[in-house]
């Protein structure tokens, strides 16, 4: 008892390596990067025959004011209606499905389910239930409030998860944060690191994993690498198959052609899903797109912007170094032009937050190589950190660059909670060995309304009457 006190206060000596930026000392006393054995009750079969499994939902729509609810049923297709309403055991609506499968080599899918339920009233617990007679199962989600400049909302962020007993603390840590909705920061279920049949079996594991939240509140989906599953040795060469058949998201209500990118509004963000592994460069449909979908930001009703991809853009760790630079040189102008708030990525396994940096200056004739520091820049988070199975990358490059604000090698999630336009709690939670601990914390202003919001509103109107009299004068 007295040695893990003694431990645990050692995780709150951090190293100051000279930089403004903090390289955590932590040293985690690690569960082994395997996977849950197949037979773990945390991928249990639901009871009775046919029973819905995999239950999950994601928002519908542009607005919050739509649920999609996915669900496989593994021995015939039987039905694709949701039953569902505002109280307990009384279901005064219907909605009725589609169902569709896949195979992956000589694997073959269940039945997926996908469920558009429209119309909802905001902030409003809904109950709905799925499947046929004893079979039947029921579940709940909240409704965000309306989408408003002032609104409350607390997200969760996670990414490269996994199904190993480290995913299973960061999940079951997460489920005890409070937070209504997951920003998942793509890498979902590293089915792809087993071959021929296992592939579809482990996407199926980690849909019953996953059921304990994400049948009750939604996540906001993004796909990382191990999604691509281009396996020619299986003839398996369609990208993202997997991923696209179980994982649906509203691309069309933010008029996108692709479910790898797209946007939606929630309560006070307006958060835009990028795809690092599609065509990205200028003229490419996801440029043309992204250029559009900034136009149709209206911080006087989000004000907060949130972007989430799976690479970081900027990364200390020797673990995928640079990887996110062919994407930083082709958004990272518009990302300090629109004044994004924050951009949560994934991808390194461990921890990372940058300054409010940019790196816009150099045009290969001239201007600064380097990232300097840029009041009008985003904050950069990595949460690759939810314990998969290919562990830790625990080497970060020495010494830590200037851009770097803190950063540890461990397993954990983070949260933001939107407290009105101006203000938001950003925490980090590291998985300590079972606790909950809170490590990396701050306010994050908002870039719109944040202290100057107000100077600027009147610098605004100032040079608007510096114009009009100019005008007046030369009237004259
Ligand atoms: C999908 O389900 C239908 C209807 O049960 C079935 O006939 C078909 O063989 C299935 N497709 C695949 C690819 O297994
Ligand atoms: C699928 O193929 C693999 C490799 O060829 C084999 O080991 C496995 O038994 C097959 N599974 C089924 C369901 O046919
Ligand atoms: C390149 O950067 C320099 C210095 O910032 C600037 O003067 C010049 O106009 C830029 N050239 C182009 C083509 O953007
Ligand atoms: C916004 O939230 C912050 C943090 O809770 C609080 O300090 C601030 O007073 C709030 N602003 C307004 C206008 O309510
Ligand atoms: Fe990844």
């Amino acid at each position: 008892m007295l040695l893990h006190l003694i431990f645990s206060l050692s995780v709150f000596i951090l190293i100051d390596n000279g930089n403004a930026g903090l390289t955590s000392s932590f040293i985690r006393n690690e569960w082994p990067s395997v996977d849950i054995p197949l037979d773990n009750e945390v991928f249990a079969v639901p009871k009775g025959y046919n029973a819905p499994q995999q239950v999950h939902i994601t928002q519908a729509d542009y607005e919050g004011k739509a649920v999609l609810i996915s669900w496989i049923t593994p021995d015939k297709p039987g039905p694709s209606q949701v039953r569902y309403g505002l109280s307990e055991g009384k279901s005064e609506f219907t909605a009725e499905g589609s169902v569709t499968n896949y195979t992956f080599y000589n694997y073959t899918s269940g039945y997926i389910h996908q469920c558009f339920l429209d119309g909802l009233q905001y902030d409003r617990k809904y109950y709905y239930e799925i499947g046929d007679g004893d079979s039947a199962r029921k579940f709940w989600f909240e409704t965000p409030p309306k989408v408003d400049p002032d609104a409350s909302y607390k997200f969760g962020i996670i990414g490269d998860l996994g199904q190993t007993y480290n995913s299973l603390s960061t999940l079951q840590h997460y489920m005890n944060s409070g937070a209504k909705s997951v920003l998942f920061v793509g890498d979902l279920s590293y089915a792809d690191r087993y071959k021929y049949g296992d592939v579809g079996i482990r996407w199926d594991t980690w849909g019953r994993f996953v059921e304990q939240s994400a049948a009750y509140q939604p996540w906001i989906w993004s796909a990382g690498n191990h999604e691509i599953e281009y396996m020619p040795y299986m003839g398996e060469v369609t990208p993202f198959k997997s991923y696209l058949y179980r994982y649906p998201t509203p691309y069309q209500a933010s008029k996108s052609i692709s479910p790898l990118w797209y946007a939606i509004r929630r309560a006070s963000a307006h958060i835009i899903v990028l795809s690092t592994y599609s065509p990205f460069v200028k003229y490419t449909p996801q440029w043309k797109w992204l250029r559009e979908e900034l136009k149709n930001v209206d911080r006087e009703k989000t004000p907060w912007l949130i972007v989430l991809m799976h690479v970081p853009i900027y990364n200390s760790n020797v673990a995928h170094f640079m990887e996110g630079e062919s994407m930083r040189s082709v958004f990272e102008g518009w990302f300090v032009e629109h004044k994004v708030d924050v951009i949560f990525a994934g991808h390194v396994h461990a921890y990372e937050r940058s300054y409010r940096v940019s790196n816009i200056h150099y045009n290969v004739s001239s201007g600064d190589p380097y990232p300097i520091p840029d009041k009008a820049a985003p904050v950069y988070i990595t949460v690759g950190d939810g314990g998969n199975q290919e562990g830790l990358a625990s080497k970060f490059r020495d010494p830590q660059p200037d851009y770097s604000a803190f950063r540890e090698a461990s397993y954990g999630h983070s949260t933001l909670e939107i407290k009105n336009k101006t203000h938001a709690l950003y925490h980090w939670n590291r998985n300590d060995d079972g606790k909950k601990v809170k490590i990396d914390s701050f306010v994050l202003h908002n870039q719109y309304w944040g202290s100057n919001h107000h100077r600027r509103k009147l610098n605004k109107n100032h040079l608007h009457s510096v114009i009009l009299n100019r005008a007046s004068t030369a009237q004259l």
